[in-house]
């Protein structure tokens, strides 16, 4: 299996180009099957989850044409089933983004149940309550849902819960329902209002996204478009408190720094100096961090996805922090991995309390989930020494081109395969 060989200790400094958001990319891919005319999408990140969605839609006979690494054309006319199997279910959870396109268009849609995953249980309840508020026909049997409807009649909804996914798979199916849907206490994330910008673009009539009431007006048909995805918020974020935890002075370039807004302030909280431009946001960390306390919220508080990276970095700051997951129920499991680079911190429930430590030395660790694995890389990083990161296909499915872009801003990383070239990676780096 493919690992990072790390020797901590370099700062990171210069600039990296982000790349389009995962989560927005994933619906728009998605939805994008919801008209028979061609779909143009750029700035589509080339990352293993993407990728397992556009395989798991030409399984469907969706027909997918890469152009370039970040350029796809997609055209629906040809779907010939509207089943999506297990095998692709399991490896990407966002295949679940095709029941709504599918209900939208062909009202009716059968998909493997996801599971949890490595952060929590992850239930679709909102997302059924929402299609079933539509005129669906929802059933769970032998691990498949299946949802059909005569038809899709306009409705108001209520989430029971601030849901990203049930906001967009709802937002979806009522894109071409008859008549109005207000969802209420809908997420407001940008890739939710990225998609409703999406599906406008196409002839659809919706309207509020970015709010938490979203008013939409079905329609009959949706047409062609293109489209550029919006920069990926979690990376940019990512790469931030990359050069806050290793000292550095960082640029990260293709941003809306609106959507960085909470990440933003709390690193000038911590002690990090923070410029920001039209579309680039620069981060020098050239004193110590100090503690504070996070809570992660929905959007616009600080998101749930940044919050292995903030612990790494308030591990390494002066004084105790509190960090509160307010999100997921289990997304903590780093902190055993990072113990065993030094870090002081201790869990309960839904709370970490971390005291600040000097420094921390190099392991080998497991990366238990995405961004989990993407902030012990950043420990590694700042570490003292030489890491191996282990399953780090976790980390593939959300960063592109990682290792290549902390390299190019100076750090010590390489992907290696096997003991031998972690040996030469250590002759190598010294
Ligand atoms: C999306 O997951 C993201 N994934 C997650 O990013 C992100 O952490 C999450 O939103 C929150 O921002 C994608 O966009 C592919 P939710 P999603 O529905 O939609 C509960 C990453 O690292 N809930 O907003 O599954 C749920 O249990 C990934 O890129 C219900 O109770 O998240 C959780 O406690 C990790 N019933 C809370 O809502 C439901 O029907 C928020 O989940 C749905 C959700």
């Amino acid at each position: 299996m493919e690992q990072y060989a790390i020797k901590g200790g370099n700062p990171l400094v210069g600039e990296v180009e982000i790349g389009g958001a995962k989560n927005a990319a994933l619906p728009i891919l998605a939805a994008a099957i919801m008209t028979d005319e061609t779909v143009l999408i750029e700035n589509v990140p080339d990352v293993r989850d993407t990728n397992a969605l556009l395989q798991a839609m030409e399984s469907i006979g969706v027909i997918v044409e890469r152009l370039d690494r970040h350029t796809v054309k997609i055209n629906g006319s040809q779907i010939h089933a509207h089943v999506i199997e297990d095998d692709l279910i399991k490896k990407i959870r966002a295949s679940y983004y095709l029941i709504g396109a599918l209900l939208g268009k062909y009202k009716e849609a059968e998909v493997v149940l996801p599971g949890g995953c490595n952060i929590g249980s992850r239930p679709i309840d909102q997302h059924i309550k929402g299609w079933k508020a539509l005129g669906t026909k929802v059933d769970i049997a032998h691990g498949l849902i299946s949802a059909k409807a005569e038809s899709l009649k306009g409705s108001h909804i209520y989430m029971d819960v601030v849901s990203v996914g049930a906001t967009i798979n709802v937002m979806m199916a009522a894109a071409m329902a008859e008549g109005q849907t207000i969802i209420e206490n809908a997420a407001k994330e940008p890739h939710v209002v990225d998609l409703a910008n999406f599906l406008n673009s196409m002839g659809a009539n919706i309207k509020g996204a970015g709010t938490d009431v979203i008013r939409i007006k079905g329609v009959s048909k949706l047409h062609k478009t293109e489209y550029t995805i919006i920069p990926d918020q979690i990376e940019a974020g990512t790469f931030m408190f990359a050069a806050a935890v290793t000292k550095g002075d960082v640029t990260v370039k293709n941003v809306i720094p609106k959507h960085l807004e909470s990440i933003t302030a709390k690193l000038i909280e911590i002690g990090c100096e923070v410029e920001e431009s039209d579309d680039a946001v620069r981060v020098v960390a050239s004193k110590p961090l100090m503690h504070t306390h996070v809570k992660t919220l929905p959007y616009p508080g600080f998101p749930t996805d940044m919050q292995p990276q903030i612990a790494v970095a308030l591990g390494l700051s002066q004084g105790t922090s509190i960090v509160t997951e307010s999100i997921f129920e289990n997304r903590f499991r780093y902190v055993d991995e990072l113990t065993r680079m030094g870090a002081n911190i201790k869990v309960e429930g839904n709370t970490a309390i971390i005291n600040g430590v000097n420094k921390y030395t190099g392991a080998s660790v497991n990366a238990p989930d995405l961004r989990a694995g993407a902030a012990l890389v950043m420990a590694a990083l700042a570490a003292e020494g030489f890491s191996v990161i282990e399953e780090i296909h976790y980390i593939q499915r959300g960063y592109e081109d990682f290792e290549l872009k902390l390299q190019s801003l100076g750090a010590h990383i390489e992907k290696v395969e096997s003991e031998r070239e972690i040996q030469k990676f250590k002759l190598k780096v010294g």
